[in-house]
């Protein structure tokens, strides 16, 4: 039997997110229908037939594709290509979202005895499914008091001779933070040298919407030859309903190992997934729907803003710039920091307002992230404003001092 720690964030999402009013917990960028993808594209008299489901309509219902349609293969590798560096769709393979495709990665490439470092505090599955799998793992701690971002000599003194792969997950969840260039760059030239692998979980990406600096690079524009990108329609397109994800490399080598092992448990993914996944990446479509989402997220993160800015008594955080989360420090009158999964019990029976606990989902030793709470604002604006309206409420009514 397979002994893995539970994942934390999920099992809350499980257990709550069907019995709160206003869900700020969730990480996707507020999620879009088929006729809401089609009028982003613009492009559709009135009356005429829906092109997508006109053609899912029609779609014979067989496997289709093994490793994903050509189609949605090339929309991905085009999100990678740059005239210096090429990608084609051989360099990518379709997976049911980015969960499978970061699973594939670790089941087909970290053994026993490899030592993985991953980047820290992040989604669980980077760090958890590797050691379950009997590596060893580090993690590089994110500095709060360097808006989150990571120190590349500190990378450095982790490697070890049988270091097998860096896991990095850029924008981050659940700081909102960015990995800049420079770091980027330092990773890179780090791996290069000591011949590791990296992996680059992307699925927030490109929503980057609140830096005055020019968003970074995928990983994979760095020209590193053992990169590994994962991303999905989830996040930043809205679509986390088609659970269509993808795992892109420079290296066919390793493209071709983990085909073979993804043989063993996808055979393709759903064609209709596909089929949507495909238009959504087109030229056309794409750009709108990811225009649509950094201003949702623009416009949503100066409410939470005014929210952090109005209790700044007893709420804090570093201001994120990307992605659809921010990592929120509640502490109580007294100074001292809350029991952040009796807030998030408290904030869901008294306000109705899903959060997910910090400390809980995404600490890694007892009392590590303490106080902190995961609000993921990508929702709907009124959804968002109401339920900040009731956590502030709460706060009003003395709620963060009742947490012990
Ligand atoms: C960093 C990260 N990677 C991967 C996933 C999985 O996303 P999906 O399988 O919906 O593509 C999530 C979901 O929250 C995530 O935050």
């Amino acid at each position: 039997m397979v002994v893995i720690k539970p994942f934390n964030v999920e099992q809350w999402m499980d257990t709550y997110e069907t019995q709160c009013k206003y869900n700020i917990a969730e990480t996707c960028c507020d999620s879009v229908s088929l006729t809401d993808l089609v009028s982003l594209a613009g492009n559709v008299e009135t009356g005429a037939e829906n092109p997508i489901t006109s053609v899912l309509a029609k779609k014979r219902l067989d496997y289709g594709h093994i490793r994903g349609s050509p189609s949605l293969r090339t929309n991905i590798a085009k999100l990678y290509e740059s005239s210096t560096l090429p990608v084609s769709q051989s360099q990518v393979l379709i997976t049911p979202g980015a969960i499978a495709a970061n699973f594939l990665v670790f089941y087909t490439l970290v053994h026993p005895c490899d030592h993985i470092i991953c980047i820290h505090p992040t989604y669980q599955q980077l760090y958890t499914v590797p050691e379950s799998l009997g590596a060893k793992v580090d993690l590089w701690k994110l500095k709060e008091n360097d808006n989150w971002s990571a120190d590349v000599t500190e990378l450095q003194k982790l490697i070890k001779d049988n270091t097998k792969m860096i896991i990095l997950n850029n924008p981050n969840n659940p700081t909102g933070a960015t990995l800049p260039f420079s770091v980027l760059e330092g990773v890179k030239s780090l791996a290069e040298k000591n011949n590791i692998t990296v992996l680059c979980d992307e699925v927030y990406a490109p929503v980057f919407h609140s830096s005055k600096a020019p968003p970074p690079p995928s990983f994979m524009s760095l020209g590193y030859k053992n990169t590994i990108v994962t991303g999905s329609l989830s996040k930043a397109y809205s679509l986390a309903g088609i659970r269509i994800g993808w795992i892109a490399s420079h290296n066919e080598e390793i493209v071709e190992i983990i085909a073979a092992a993804r043989d063993y448990n996808t055979i393709s993914v759903s064609q209709l997934d596909d089929a949507v996944a495909a238009y959504a990446l087109s030229p056309g479509v794409r750009e709108n729907l990811v225009e649509r989402n950094i201003k949702l997220c623009e416009a949503n993160l100066e409410v939470l803003d005014a929210f952090v800015n109005k209790y700044a008594k007893s709420v804090g955080y570093v201001k994120p710039v990307s992605g659809t989360t921010a990592f929120v420090k509640f502490t109580r009158s007294d100074g001292e920091v809350v029991d952040d999964v009796r807030l998030c019990e408290m904030v869901m029976a008294d306000a109705g307002v899903l959060f997910v606990p910090g400390g809980h989902c995404f600490g890694t030793y007892e009392g590590e992230f303490r106080g902190y709470v995961r609000i993921g604002y990508a929702c709907g604006t009124a959804a968002l404003k109401q339920g900040l309206e009731k956590v502030g409420e709460w706060i009003e009514s003395g709620g963060i001092d009742k947490c012990s």
